[in-house]
């Protein structure tokens, strides 16, 4: 997966994704940069899951057209595995296995798929857990650790796979309140080393500081995308607006969405 200069990391052209007769994604034409951090809003049942499913092929698309890295991952001849090892992805849920320790959730996909040996693969996991400040938790299991600190765990294991761009669907939202900071901090750390991300977010905050553009969607299309001072703050659609009204009402959101509550108005 070479990429040629000023090729988009992403390229999205009119795609379309319907379950059955519904029509979920009602044509995306989305581009992503190298190095660029796309976060994602938009209300509950918009499409943004299916929209990053369709990116590393968890969902296939119905119709038009995905690259990644410049190779067509639509294209039904491509190789699906080669194409997922490229791109990392972290959900709400942590998605660790539970019987394995720490070490070896990072490093049983490394020896797997990538055929690096024990030591090799193990120098990469601490790298990586050093990273997001966990490398004391080496042998501890899933289940002795924190939420924050086990999403810290799966963002490192995907990271252990060297990933050329890395999806975060919600990765907070499962998380307690005063959890969700070191995991941002992990991602935003990520975002300065210059990673390519596709972020679905409700955290207004981390989407303002962090994000290169904003993209908001709803009903299986995109309604506007920008810098997130435009968008967060002079959205242009009544849809934007109101979306934001209501995740920014300190009323409805406690914490960092309410802080974020400053930027509209
Ligand atoms: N596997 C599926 N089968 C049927 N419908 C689905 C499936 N996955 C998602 N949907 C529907 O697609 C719509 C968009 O879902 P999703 O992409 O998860 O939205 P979001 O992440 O923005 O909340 C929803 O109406 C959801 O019910
Ligand atoms: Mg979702």
């Amino acid at each position: 997966m070479s990429a040629r200069p000023h090729q988009p990391a992403i390229e999205i052209r009119g795609l379309h994704k319907s379950f059955g007769r519904i029509e979920v994604l009602k044509g995306i034409d989305l581009d992503v940069g190298h190095g660029e951090v796309v976060c994602v809003i938009g209300p509950s049942g918009s499409g943004k899951s299916t929209l990053l499913r369709c990116v590393n092929l968890l969902e296939e698309p119905t119709a038009g057209r995905i690259r990644v890295g410049g190779v067509e991952v639509t294209d039904p001849d491509v190789d699906i595995d080669t194409v997922r090892r490229g791109i990392g992805m972290v959900f709400q849920a942590f998605n660790l296995f539970p019987h394995l320790t720490v070490l070896d959730n990072l490093t049983v996909a490394q020896r797997r798929v990538l055929r690096r040996d024990r030591t090799g693969a193990e120098r990469i996991a601490r790298e990586h857990l050093a990273r997001v400040g966990l490398l004391e938790k080496e042998a501890a299991y899933p289940a002795q650790l924190s939420g924050g600190q086990q999403q810290r765990v799966a963002i490192a294991r995907s990271l252990s796979m060297a990933p050329q761009l890395m999806l975060f669907d919600e990765p907070t939202s499962s998380l307690d309140p005063e959890l969700v900071g070191d995991v941002l901090a992990v991602m935003r750390g990520l975002a300065e080393d210059g990673m390519t991300m596709m972020v679905v977010t409700h955290e207004m905050t981390f989407a303002r500081d962090v994000a290169d553009r904003v993209v908001f969607m709803d009903g299986g299309g995109i309604v506007e995308q920008g810098p997130p001072a435009e968008v967060l703050s002079r959205p242009r659609h009544e849809r934007t607006r109101s979306f934001l009204s209501r995740v920014l009402d300190p009323s409805h959101v406690a914490g960092p969405a309410a802080e974020a509550g400053q930027l509209i108005g």
